[in-house]
């Protein structure tokens, strides 16, 4: 099978990370995939965002769970962001071209899940949308039953998996949706890929690409969805590897070489 490209945090090289821009250059990009980071806000809303904090990625500093929806409403998203530089030798035209980005991305706002499914619902993406929980440094009571609940009323055009660095919040989520695709994220520790590999639950392991890009690493029996493999070698190596997928900040581009291999 074709190896599918995933769109890290949205085109995230491009355009503010986690956000509907990122997601709509995504589907300009085609990636096969978006991937996303999901937390819960103060008042328990299922908030996209990659940190605990919102002081990397916005003009803010806090907890998002100190953070009531409406609160993080007011957030600039946009602010902070830096095109990510493909070439040293482009960085004069780059440094612009990330100034002129900024200056039209600097009021976006950051999403909620629902936002984000309405986006691409409206937006005909028919790919898969990845789901990452993000309980691994804080724990958010609830937050998986908040998000299957969201997950199933819904009928959607596209499918939907989730990953996590939780394995307790993978069992949940298996309690929960039986059926749904679930990830185990994993560093490359030999531990957790064993763990992954042998609950019957996980149909699948997200492994940093430090592991599937070791020479002694051949094939897996389940399917791997490697991150975030950026380098145009990397790229190429994964896919001689017939890895199920690469999560990447630059789906363009991956699917460039995709093509040419
Ligand atoms: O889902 C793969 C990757 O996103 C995990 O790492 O830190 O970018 O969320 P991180
Ligand atoms: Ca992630």
């Amino acid at each position: 099978m074709e190896t599918k490209i995933f769109a890290h945090r949205g085109a995230r090289w491009c355009r503010p990370e986690n956000t509907l821009a990122s997601f709509q250059q995504a589907l300009r990009e085609k990636a096969d995939g978006i991937e996303l980071d999901v937390h819960l806000s103060k008042d328990n809303e299922l908030i996209v965002i990659h940190d605990e904090t919102v002081n990397r990625t916005t003009n803010a500093k806090g907890f998002v769970h100190d953070l009531t929806l409406s609160q993080l409403k007011t957030l600039d998203a946009g602010c902070n962001f830096k095109l990510q530089a493909s070439s040293p030798l482009l960085t004069f035209i780059q440094r612009f071209r990330s100034l002129l980005i900024k200056k039209v991305y600097t009021h976006e706002k950051i999403p909620t899940l629902g936002e984000v499914l309405d986006f691409l619902e409206a937006n005909n993406f028919t790919g898969c949308l990845n789901i990452e929980v993000k309980t691994d440094h804080i724990h958010y009571p609830d937050i998986e039953t908040i998000l299957s609940e969201e997950m199933v009323q819904r009928e959607l055009s596209f499918t939907y998996l989730y990953s996590s660095f939780n394995f307790r919040s993978l069992e949940l989520l298996h309690e929960l949706e039986p059926t749904v695709d679930l990830a185990y994220l994993t560093y490359n520790n030999q531990n957790e890929i064993e763990r992954g590999l042998e609950a019957d639950f996980i149909t699948a392991l997200h492994p940093k690409k430090s592991y599937a890009l070791s020479k002694h690493f051949e094939s897996s029996r389940k399917p791997l969805r490697v991150w975030t493999v950026n380098a145009e070698r990397d790229i190429k190596k994964l896919l001689t590897k017939n890895v199920a997928a690469i999560i990447t900040d630059y789906p363009e581009k991956a699917r460039r070489i995709r093509k040419q291999c």
